[in-house]
C-alpha cells in the first residue's frame, strides 16, 4: 500500500489522495539551494513530548521530508552534529541510536563535540559502518584520528544541485572543543583555515555556493575565523552559508552582503529551513541579502503538516517504518517504566533560590540526603553542566530520568582528608565566579557554602566523573602539593551504587510515588484505587476529628510536597552572600589565611570552560 493513514485522524482516505497528488507548494521560503535543518537532536529521535502535544518524532520529520517538492527544487537534508546524550536511546556505544539516524536520507552530517567525549563512541562510529554510510558526506573538516592524524570523515563534499545545475562546496567544522577523547584530536580551526587543503578546495575546486555546517554558535568568533578565511579566496560575490549549532538557540545572523548564518535550535525542538542563491543570481541582483532566507518550524506534526499545506500530515512509508522502529527501540530499551509522579515541574535554568529550581532540588533533596546522608564531613561539588532538561509535573519514566541527567556520570571521591582552609578558597574562587553566561546559575554548585566551612576540619570531596578532575586541577592551582593525592575514584558508599542516575531513582521512588496515575486506561484499576482513596480519605477525616494535631494544620498530603526533609531547607544559602554580611566575622585570623590562597578568576572560567552543550 502506498498510501497509509495515521490510524485515529479524523481526514477521510480521500483527502489523503488528493492532497498527496496536489503539488505541494508550500509556505517555505524557497530559494535557489534549500536545506533543511536538523542540529544537536541529542538522541531526542522520539521527538519532546513534553513540549508538544503532538510531538513530531524522526518518522515525521521524514514524512515531511520527502513530500517535499523535490521535482521542482534543488533540496537538502542535513544534520549539523551532537546526535549523542539526552534521551535513553543514547548508549556507549550507540548501538541502539545509529540504525535509526542511518533511516534519515541526510546529504551531509556534521560531527558535535557529544561524538568526541568517549573513544568507545567514535571507534564505533568507525567499525559499525556508520561513517561510511554517508559515502564521503560525513564530515570532519578539522578532527582528526590521533594515531594517523588523518580525518574521521571527509574535509568537504561537494552537493551537485541538479536543477541550478549547480555545485555546492560543503565544510563540517567544529568549535575549538578541548574535552574529546585522546583517540582523537581537533584542529583548531584557526589553524585548519590555514591548511593547504583548504586553500587549494577553495582555489581549484569549481563551486557556485559554499555551505559551511559549523557546531559553534552562530555568533562564535570562529565563524568570522571561517568566514574571513574563506572571503580572503573566493571574492565578494560568493554565496556563503553557514548552518550553525552547539549553543541549542534559534538564531541567524548576516555576515555581509552574500553570506549568511542560522542555528536551528535542539532537542528535535525545530525543523530548520534555509535558502541561499548561486552565485550567478547573486551577480544579476542588486538585492543580494534578500536571496538569504529562513525559516523554524516547531517540531511538531500539526506544524510540519502546515509547512507543506497539508490539514493533517500524511505518513509516508518510510516515516511508518522508522516511527515503529524507534517505538520498537524504545520499548526494547524499558525507557517507558514508570518511577513515579512529581508533585510539580522542576526548571533547569532557574536559580537555586526558586522554589521550581531542579539544581535546588537536586543538591537539596537528592544529594544531601541520599549521598551524604547528612554527614557534614561531606562536600559536593558540581559543574551545571550535568543536567540537562526540565522535569515535567505527572508521571516519570526511566526516560525522564534519563534527560535530566543523561551522561550516566558516577558519584566519584575527589580527594580525602582536604583542610578546611583550602576547601575554603576553592570554594570562594567558585562562589566568585558566579553566573555562567547567558543563565541563572551560577557555573558550579556545592552543598557547602564557604563561609560554611570550618578551617580546621577536614573534608571528603565528592563530585561526578566529569567534573573530578577538574576539580584537582583548581585545588592543585591553589596548592600544588595536594596534585599527588587527588586521585579520583569511584565513591561506592551510596545507598545502591555509585550511579547518579540511581540516586534520582532512589529519591523519586521512596518520595514520588503514585499509584492513582497509573492503569488509567482500565476502568476496574481506576475503580479500585477511587473506593480505596475515598476510603483512606474517610478514615483520615474521622482520624483527624478525633485525634487533632497528628496531622499538618495546612492539611497537605505530606507525601506529595517536596519537603520530605525533617530538617529546614538550606536553600537560601545560595540567595546570595547577605548571609556573610549580616553575621559577625570573629576570627579574623583565619580570614587572612583563607585570603592568601587565591585563585585567579580567568583560571577558573577556562578550566571549566562550557563544553557539554
Ligand atoms: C552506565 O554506566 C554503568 C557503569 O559504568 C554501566 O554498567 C551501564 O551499562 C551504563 N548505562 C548505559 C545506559 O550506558
Ligand atoms: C556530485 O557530482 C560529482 C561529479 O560531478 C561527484 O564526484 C560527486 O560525488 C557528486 N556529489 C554527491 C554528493 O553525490
Ligand atoms: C589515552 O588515555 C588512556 C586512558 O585514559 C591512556 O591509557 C592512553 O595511554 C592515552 N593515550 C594517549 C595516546 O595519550
Ligand atoms: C551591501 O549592500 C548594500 C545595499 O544592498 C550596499 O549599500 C552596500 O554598499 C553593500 N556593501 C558592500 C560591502 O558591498
Ligand atoms: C534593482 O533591481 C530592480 C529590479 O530588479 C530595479 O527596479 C531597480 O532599479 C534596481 N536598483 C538599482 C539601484 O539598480
Ligand atoms: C563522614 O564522612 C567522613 C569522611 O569520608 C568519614 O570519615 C566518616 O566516617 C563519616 N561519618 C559517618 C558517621 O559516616
Ligand atoms: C572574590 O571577589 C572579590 C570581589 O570581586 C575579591 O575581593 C576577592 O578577592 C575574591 N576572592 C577570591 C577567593 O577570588
Ligand atoms: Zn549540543
Amino acid at each position: 500500500m502506498f498510501l497509509r493513514i495515521k490510524p485515529a485522524s479524523p481526514i477521510p482516505f480521500s483527502l489523503y489522495v488528493l492532497l498527496f497528488v496536489q503539488t505541494v507548494t508550500s509556505s517555505l521560503p524557497w530559494g535557489d539551494i534549500n536545506v533543511i535543518v536538523v542540529t544537536d537532536v541529542h538522541s531526542w529521535v522520539a521527538g519532546q513530548r513534553h513540549l508538544f502535544p503532538q510531538a513530531a518524532d524522526y518518522g515525521d520529520v521524514l514524512s515531511f521530508y520527502e513530500q517535499l517538492p523535490h521535482d521542482e527544487q534543488d533540496l537538502f537534508f542535513v544534520m549539523n552534529g551532537d546526535f549523542m546524550d539526552g534521551t535513553g536511546v543514547s548508549t556507549i556505544p550507540p548501538t541502539h541510536l545509529l540504525p535509526i539516524l542511518e533511516q534519515l536520507p541526510w546529504d551531509v552530517v556534521n560531527m558535535g563535540n557529544h561524538e568526541l567525549y568517549h573513544s568507545e563512541t567514535v571507534e564505533y562510529m568507525k567499525t559499525s559502518g556508520f561513517i561510511h554510510h554517508w559515502k564521503g558526506n560525513y564530515l570532519t573538516s578539522n578532527v582528526v584520528w590521533s594515531s594517523t592524524v588523518k580525518p574521521i570523515g571527509s574535509r568537504y563534499t561537494i552537493l551537485n544541485a541538479t536543477h541550478h545545475r549547480a555545485r555546492i562546496l560543503t565544510f563540517g567544522f567544529l568549535y575549538n572543543f578541548q574535552g574529546n577523547c585522546n583517540t582523537t584530536q581537533v584542529i583548531r580551526v584557526q589553524d585548519a583555515v590555514k591548511e593547504e587543503w583548504f586553500r587549494s578546495v577553495l582555489r581549484h575546486e569549481e563551486y557556485d555556493a559554499i555551505l559551511v555546517l559549523a557546531h559553534m554558535d552562530y555568533q562564535d568568533e570562529l565563524v568570522s575565523v571561517i568566514h574571513q578565511a574563506i572571503r580572503n579566496i573566493v571574492g565578494l560575490s560568493m554565496p556563503i552559508q553557514f548552518i550553525n549549532g552547539h549553543s541549542h538557540r534559534r538564531g541567524s545572523a548576516q555576515l555581509d552582503n552574500t553570506s549568511a548564518a542560522m542555528e536551528a535550535g535542539h532537542f528535535l525542538d525545530t525543523v530548520g529551513f534555509v535558502s541561499f542563491p548561486v552565485k550567478q543570481t547573486v551577480l544579476s541582483s542588486n538585492a543580494t541579502l534578500s536571496l538569504f532566507q529562513h525559516a523554524f518550524i516547531d517540531a511538531a506534526v500539526p506544524d510540519l503538516a502546515r509547512a507543506l499545506e497539508q490539514t493533517s500530515l500524511h505518513i509516508t512509508d518510510s516515516g511508518e517504518v522508522l516511527s515503529s522502529l524507534i517505538r520498537q527501540t524504545r520499548d526494547l530499551l524499558q525507557l517507558e517504566q514508570p518511577v513515579g509522579c512529581a508533585p510539580q515541574t522542576f526548571r533547569l535554568g532557574l536559580p537555586l533560590d526558586d522554589p521550581s529550581s531542579l539544581w535546588a532540588l537536586y543538591m537539596d533533596h537528592v544529594v544531601t540526603p541520599k549521598l551524604l546522608r547528612r554527614n557534614e564531613s561531606l562536600v559536593y561539588i558540581q559543574g551545571t553542566g550535568l543536567l540537562r532538561y526540565d522535569l515535567y509535573a505527572g508521571p516519570i519514566t526511566i526516560d525522564d530520568i534519563i534527560a535530566v541527567t543523561p551522561f550516566n556520570d558516577s558519584i566519584y571521591s575527589v580527594v580525602d582528608n582536604v583542610d578546611g582552609e583550602l576547601l575554603r578558597a576553592l570554594l570562594q574562587a567558585m562562589e566568585n565566579s558566579s553566573s555562567a553566561v547567558g543563565t541563572a546559575l551560577p557555573q558550579f554548585v556545592s552543598t557547602l557554602l564557604s563561609y560554611d566551612v570550618i578551617a580546621t576540619n577536614r573534608y571528603e570531596l565528592l563530585s561526578s566523573d566529569y567534573d573530578a578532575p577538574r576539580i584537582c586541577q583548581l585545588i592543585s592551582l591553589i596548592q600544588p602539593e595536594i596534585e599527588s593525592s587527588c586521585r579520583p575514584s569511584l565513591y561506592l558508599l551510596t545507598p545502591t551504587d555509585a550511579l547518579m542516575i540511581n540516586l534520582w531513582i532512589a529519591y523519586i521512588q521512596s518520595q514520588w510515588s503514585c499509584e492513582w496515575h497509573q492503569d488509567e486506561e482500565q476502568p476496574s484499576a481506576v475503580f479500585f484505587l477511587a473506593m480505596l482513596f475515598l476510603f483512606t480519605a474517610f478514615a483520615c477525616l474521622i482520624y483527624h476529628f478525633f485525634a487533632p494535631g497528628a496531622f499538618p494544620s495546612n492539611g497537605n498530603t505530606s507525601r506529595e510536597t517536596l519537603d520530605d526533609e525533617k530538617t529546614p531547607l538550606i536553600r537560601n544559602r545560595y540567595a546570595g552572600s547577605s548571609c556573610e554580611r549580616d553575621l559577625p566575622i570573629n576570627d579574623t585570623t583565619e580570614h587572612k589565611k583563607a585570603a592568601s590562597l587565591m585563585l585567579p578568576q580567568h583560571v577558573l572560567v577556562s578550566v571549566f570552560e562550557k563544553d557539554q552543550l
